[in-house]
C-alpha cells in the first residue's frame, strides 16, 4: 500500500477531504444535534427512528446514503448521526480512495460502531467499490496476498461499522452499491422560511444583528441552499458594517445583494444560460437533458443534479416525457415574449 503522508490526516491516517479552509469555516455553523437541524422534516423523522431502533437493539446503524444538491446538509447530517450514535466518525471521499489497498487500510483501522463517511461516493473507482460490497454486507474483507502462482486470498473479519455515503449524483452510483444501503434519503431544497431560520441561527452564532425582513430577503435569494444562505449572510454583514451602523436592515440587504449580482430569485449565470438556451436555441423546448448539457458545456449530470432542482422548484422549468421546457414564468422573468404553441 502506498501511503503518501501529505494526503493523510495525521490523526486519522485516512485521506483528507476537500479544501480544509472552507470546511473549517462551515464547521462553526454546523448544527451538532438532530434537533438543531432545521427543515428536512421527512429525513429527520426517518433518521430519528433508525437511530432509536439501532440503540434499542444495541446494534450499529444501518448503512446510510444521503443524496441531493450541494450545500443542503449531507456532511452536517453525517456528523450529527455520529454524534447521536455516540460514534467516532472517519471522513474520506470517493476520489481520495484511489486503490483497493487504500480502502482496505481504512476498513481495517475502523473500530466497532465507527461511522465511515465517504463523501462524493459516486466518484469511487469500481475496483475499489468491489472491496466494499462484502465489507458492507457481512463485514468481511477479502484481500489477495502475493503475486502470480503463490498469490492467495484471505478473508478478514471487520468490526461492525456504519457507512454513510454522500453524493450529489445518485444516478452515477452503481446499482450493487446503492442496493447495499439500508437507509436512503434524499435531501430536498429548503423553503425560504427554513432558510430564514437557518440565517437567523447563523447570525446569532456569528454575532450579526439583522432585521427579520432582511434575513427573509437573503433567504429568498439563496436557491433553497443553506450553504449559500450562510455565505450571503456573511457578505451582506460586511455591507451592513460599511453602509450602516452594523445592523442589517432590509434596505441594506437589498443594496448588498444587488451589488453582489444576486437577482431576486438567486439565479446565477449558469441558471441563466440554461434558461436562455432552452428559450432561444430550442424554442422553449422540449429538449433532452443530454442535449442541453452538451449545449451548456457543464459536466455531465451537473445540470440535472445541481441546477435543475432549483429551476423546477421555482417553476421555471418543467419536465415532460420529451424533455425539459421553459415555462411562461421563466419568459416573464427574462422579459421575453411567450408565444403559446
Ligand atoms: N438543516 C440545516 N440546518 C442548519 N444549517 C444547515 C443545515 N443544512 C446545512 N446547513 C449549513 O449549511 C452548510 C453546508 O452544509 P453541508 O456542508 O453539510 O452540505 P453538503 O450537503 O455536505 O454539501 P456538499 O454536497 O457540497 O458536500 C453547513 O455549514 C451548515 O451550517
Ligand atoms: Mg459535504
Amino acid at each position: 500500500m502506498n501511503f503518501n503522508e501529505e494526503n493523510f490526516d495525521e490523526n486519522l491516517l485516512i485521506p483528507k477531504v476537500k479544501d480544509e479552509s472552507e470546511e473549517l469555516q462551515e464547521t462553526s455553523l454546523r448544527p451538532k444535534k438532530l434537533s438543531e437541524y432545521i427543515g428536512q422534516t421527512k429525513v429527520k423523522e426517518n433518521m430519528k427512528i433508525c437511530i432509536e431502533a439501532a440503540k434499542k437493539r444495541n446494534q450499529t446503524l444501518d448503512h446510510v446514503l444521503l443524496y441531493g444538491p450541494p450545500g443542503l446538509g449531507k456532511t452536517t447530517l453525517a456528523n450529527i448521526l455520529a454524534n447521536e450514535m455516540n460514534s467516532n466518525i472517519r471522513v474520506t471521499s470517493g476520489p481520495a480512495i484511489e486503490k483497493p489497498g487504500d480502502l482496505a487500510a481504512i476498513l481495517t483501522s475502523l473500530s466497532e460502531n465507527d461511522i465511515l463517511f465517504i463523501d462524493e461516493i459516486h466518484r469511487m473507482n469500481r475496483n475499489v467499490e468491489e472491496i466494499l460490497y462484502p465489507a458492507l454486507e457481512d463485514f468481511n474483507l477479502d484481500i489477495i496476498i502475493g503475486k502470480g502462482p503463490s498469490a492467495r486470498s484471505i478473508r478478514l473479519d471487520l468490526p461492525k461499522f456504519t457507512l454513510v455515503g454522500a453524493t450529489t449524483k445518485v444516478g452515477s452510483l452503481s446499482t450493487p452499491l446503492r442496493d447495499r444501503f439500508g437507509i436512503v434519503d434524499r435531501l430536498e431544497l429548503y423553503e425560504p422560511e427554513d432558510l430564514n431560520t437557518i440565517i437567523r441561527r447563523s447570525a446569532d452564532i456569528l454575532g450579526i444583528s439583522i432585521d427579520k425582513e432582511a434575513s427573509m430577503e437573503i433567504a429568498k435569494r439563496s436557491r433553497g441552499t443553506p450553504r449559500i444562505a450562510n455565505r450571503l449572510l456573511k457578505r451582506v454583514a460586511d455591507f451592513g458594517l460599511v453602509l450602516g451602523d452594523g445592523n442589517i436592515t432590509l434596505d441594506i440587504s437589498k443594496v448588498a445583494l444587488n451589488k453582489l449580482e444576486i437577482d431576486e430569485l438567486g439565479l446565477d449565470n449558469i441558471d441563466k444560460k440554461i434558461l436562455e438556451s432552452i428559450i432561444y436555441n430550442y424554442k422553449g423546448g422540449p429538449v433532452g437533458i443530454e442535449t442541453l448539457t452538451a449545449t451548456i458545456g457543464e459536466e455531465n449530470g451537473t445540470i440535472e443534479d445541481v441546477y435543475e432542482p432549483y429551476l423546477l422548484q421555482i417553476g421555471f422549468i418543467a419536465r415532460t416525457p420529451r424533455g425539459r421546457i421553459a415555462t411562461p414564468l421563466a419568459y416573464e422573468h427574462f422579459n421575453i415574449e411567450y408565444n403559446e404553441k
